[in-house]
């Protein structure tokens, strides 16, 4: 087995996203084009001689390919041993779970999460440090500039490792173990509820759906929740991970999980439905005929955290992204633990982890977790929950009814405007960044504006400064409207408005948000002027 050394020419879109680096299949399978990258990783990291890398993906299309290049490529530079989920799969948080438990160098995750799969999809990789999180900026920023100016890379020549059973094998002086993908974060899940409460919970008739989507969490939540916890195996569905996902878009949301949500508004509809994404990160939150939108879901997990064994101690802080609702924040003040406001992007909740500042995160993208990892983990939303619904005993209505009654309800809506052409999105952005100088004190109907601004993060650990994340226009009553372009599509641009109004009174607590927040989308309408920019003024995808 030889080592060869590649010449090779530099790609100029190498630039990672939100999440790691994404790009449709076709994109990553021109020659060296993965090699580029994975290389100016390995330059940009640095590993010392002999440490171990972790290595999955969410089963999609080229995942097995990729694996095999890159098993090939860390042997070429030094590393001594790699962990590799067994087919290639280790599900997001799962793969967090395997850095953090054998102290590993860090790890690579092969995933484009929610974005659909397929030989026409997408495909996406990245880098995770030691701490099992998403590495910082100023490492990402590294591996762009890296790969700019790239001229070689280091391959083995050898012959690909069976990935299908578990077991080791050596690739010339590397080790590969290929570890089973569930077990260990099965046992952290253990270690984090109340199993055996669950376990009544689902023999006392309460009935559940957990919608796999035919990606990477359909293992994890079979283990989990049936082999486990007892649940009937129909509780859990499309639980094969397919490389297309069964032609799907493997986003946990109202529109996209359908097949979900009309069971759970169905006549018979069970008692408690959920979903995760692509690579098992995400998580939604259905009861019988009733939605928990992701910020409700963080403010209910933490107003109830001590229920859980894994944070029965309470916890230390909260942090939601800029534009999830407020929601927390009101559970944070009763609670008397912070509360932090980051840009959109689990990697900035790594640091206020690692610090012991925040025991709880999560994001309105369907994005919710705590410190036992350094991503978000959507089973582990699922689990919280259930052990929550298994020692209070009532419906998720219920539960999420009283929680509004007691700190008042965020009502919230996000409206994503996708595939707009680049320049239409980013003339929209510029023309409200234009007017924030003219907007404060301006009345809009029922709404006054108090202030406007690009949103700008100090990070309070390595403060590390990032600027325009997202413009916000605050209104007097608490309200606000938050455009930003998105950072993980690969088609066009896409514009989010998130859209928040705060309702203290109960007696409109049952009120449909979209109804709720009928004047604030007109003014983000209005002051945007999305329709004369773009000509569309119907949203692709509300949440
Ligand atoms: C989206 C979500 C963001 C999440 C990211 C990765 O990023 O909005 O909250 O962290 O996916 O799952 P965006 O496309 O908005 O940049
Ligand atoms: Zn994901």
């Amino acid at each position: 087995m030889t080592i060869q050394i590649i010449q090779t020419q530099p790609f100029s879109d190498q630039k990672p996203g939100t999440s790691g680096l994404r790009k449709r299949v076709s994109v990553f399978q021109q020659p060296d084009y993965l090699q580029n990258f994975v290389q100016s990783i390995f330059n940009i990291i640095a590993a010392p001689s002999g440490a171990t890398l972790v290595l999955g993906g969410d089963g999609r299309y080229y995942n097995r390919e990729a694996i095999q290049i890159i098993l090939k490529m860390a042997a070429a530079n030094g590393f001594g041993r790699v962990l590799v989920g067994q087919g290639g799969i280790l599900s997001t948080p799962a793969a967090s779970c395997v850095i953090r438990k054998y102290q590993t160098f860090g790890g690579i995750i092969l995933s484009a999460s929610h974005n659909p799969g397929g030989r026409d999809g997408d495909f996406g990789i990245k880098f995770n440090t030691s701490n099992g999180g998403p590495a910082p900026e100023k490492i990402t920023d590294a591996i762009f500039a890296c790969s700019k100016t790239i001229s070689q890379y280091r391959i083995l020549e050898a012959a690909d490792i069976p990935l299908d059973a578990t077991g080791t094998h050596t690739l010339g002086d590397m080790q590969v173990e290929v570890i089973d993908p569930v077990a260990d974060y099965a046992d952290l899940m253990a270690a984090l509820f109340d199993f055996n409460a669950i376990r009544d919970l689902l023999q006392s008739g309460f009935r559940m759906k957990f919608d796999a989507m035919h990606a990477v969490a359909g293992p994890y939540a079979r283990e989990i929740l049936v082999n486990r916890l007892g649940a009937p195996a129909h509780s859990v569905m499309n639980a094969t991970p397919l490389p297309d996902f069964g032609g799907g878009h493997p986003d946990p949301n109202l529109t996209y999980a359908h097949e979900l949500v009309e069971i759970l508004y169905s006549e018979n509809a069970p008692d408690f439905g959920a979903a995760s994404d692509g690579d098992g990160d995400r998580n939604m939150i259905l009861g019988k005929r009733f939605f928990v939108t992701p910020s409700d879901s963080l403010a209910v997990l933490a107003a109830n955290a001590r229920l859980a064994p894994g944070y029965a101690d309470g916890l230390a802080g909260i942090a939601r992204s800029m534009p999830t609702s407020a929601a927390a924040d009101r559970v944070a003040e009763e609670l008397g633990i912070p509360c932090f406001e980051t840009p959109t992007g689990w990697k900035f909740f790594g640091n206020l982890m690692d610090a012991g500042k925040v025991t709880l995160c999560g994001e309105e993208s369907f994005g919710t977790g705590s410190d036992h990892v350094r991503e978000k983990d959507g089973l582990w939303a699922v689990l919280f929950w259930l052990n929550i619904l298994a020692i209070k005993r009532q419906s998720v209505e219920t539960l999420m009814k009283r929680h509004w009654v007691r700190f008042g309800r965020n009502v919230y809506s996000r409206h994503d405007y996708e595939g707009l052409p680049a320049e239409a999105a980013s003339g929209v952005m510029q023309h409200l960044r234009a007017r924030f100088s003219s907007l404060p004190d301006t009345v809009f109907g029922s709404y006054t504006v108090k202030t406007c601004d690009d949103f700008s993060y100090t990070d309070p650990i390595d403060a590390s400064v990032s600027t325009a994340q997202g413009i916000r226009i605050l209104f007097t009553d608490g309200s606000r409207i938050v455009f930003r372009l998105s950072g993980t599509g690969t088609d066009g641009a896409t514009l989010r408005i998130y859209l928040e109004a705060y309702e203290p009174d109960p007696s409109n607590h049952h009120l449909d948000a979209q109804e709720a927040l009928a004047e604030l989308i007109s003014i983000a309408m209005q002051l945007s002027e999305l329709k004369e920019r773009t000509g569309r003024d119907t949203p692709t995808v509300i949440t």
